[in-house]
């Protein structure tokens, strides 16, 4: 199952995937991003943890390679472990509504954390991450934050939070993991997101936790001609995607949420939701999955 951070990484691949092969390397790059509500800051402490480690790194490998320039912030920023070339955001911001939670939480381990690593520091530098406290992007300067992560609230929350001040930090990509994963409330963000075309959903994982489904989306800037940018569901890339596991998870998923559904359209008096009704035809319009269309039989539109 994976979490936050890994979609985070994934997405800071060099190579070029699908449908932005239009875009270049350099335009999907980011190098600052901003985790809004970041509570004790764990996630934010760990993307610069990645990120200092990542620096590290470099250093070594301009040492060992002679012929290396040490100003080539190309080579420096070109992780190659595992193979794969990422470029991990270089400056991150924590801000959290909450002064009490970044004073005693983040700040606190980051204290702790740069304590411990100095040593280990090939150069004099602290871990790459800044706490604000403050109103979701508010807090933030002027192009300050090429990607947000907005995770643990739920999908009001976010959606007020990104409502003015978007375009004025810059942000091109947006990570999203809401409290509620109930399909009526992503197809209302995702709405939000992609309506005029301005964003495009790039990928999605699932994640099983405590007896709760927490999925994880990316969503990225379209440049591109908005006749090819059709609405894209909750779940796109969880039905199609190349791990079993998720494959699975998502599956008990969609069951999962049938059932709920199917309980409520038996109740005296329900009316589903628009939203609820969306996800219900697209669900059972899905190839993928026969089951799914005998799930939902007991709905007709
Ligand atoms: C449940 S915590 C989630 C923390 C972390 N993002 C996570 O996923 O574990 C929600 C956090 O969002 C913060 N929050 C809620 N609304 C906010 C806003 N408008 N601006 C900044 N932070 C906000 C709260 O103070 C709280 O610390």
């Amino acid at each position: 199952m994976k979490p936050m951070i890994d979609i985070v990484l994934t997405s800071c691949a060099e190579s070029e995937v699908g449908d932005t092969a239009k875009q270049s390397d350099s335009d999907r790059r980011i190098s600052s991003l901003a985790d809004v509500g970041c509570d004790h800051g764990m996630l934010g402490i760990s993307l610069a943890t990645t990120s200092w480690v990542t620096q590290q790194q470099y250093i070594k490998l301009d040492e060992d390679k002679e012929n290396t320039s040490h100003n080539d912030n190309n080579n420096r920023s070109k992780s190659i472990s595992n193979g794969i070339s990422f470029f991990p955001p270089t400056r991150i911001f924590g801000t959290d509504l909450s002064s009490m939670a970044l004073e005693n939480g983040g700040l606190v381990s980051l204290k702790k954390i740069n304590e411990a690593m100095m040593p280990l520091s090939r150069f004099d530098n602290d871990l790459p991450i800044v706490f604000h406290v403050g109103d979701g992007l508010k807090p933030l300067q002027k192009g300050e934050a090429d990607a947000i992560i907005l995770a643990g609230m739920g999908i009001m929350t976010m959606m007020d939070i990104l409502k003015d001040d978007v375009d004025r930090v810059h942000a091109k990509r947006i990570f999203v993991q809401p409290t509620n994963s109930r399909p009526q409330h992503l197809i209302m963000l995702y709405e939000k997101l992609q309506q005029s075309s301005e964003w495009m959903l790039r990928d999605e994982t699932i994640s099983y936790l405590g007896g709760r489904w927490y999925i994880n989306a990316y969503f990225e800037r379209y440049s591109g001609d908005a006749d090819e940018n059709s609405f894209r569901f909750p779940g796109h890339f969880l039905i199609h995607s190349d791990t079993e596991e998720a494959i699975d998870a998502y599956n008990s998923y969609v069951k999962h949420h049938l059932r709920w559904l199917k309980e409520d359209f038996e109740r005296p008096k329900c009316v589903l939701e628009d939203e609820d009704k969306r996800w219900l035809e697209y669900i059972q319009s899905a190839e993928e999955n026969a089951q799914w269309k005998v799930l939902s039989s007991w709905y007709s539109q």
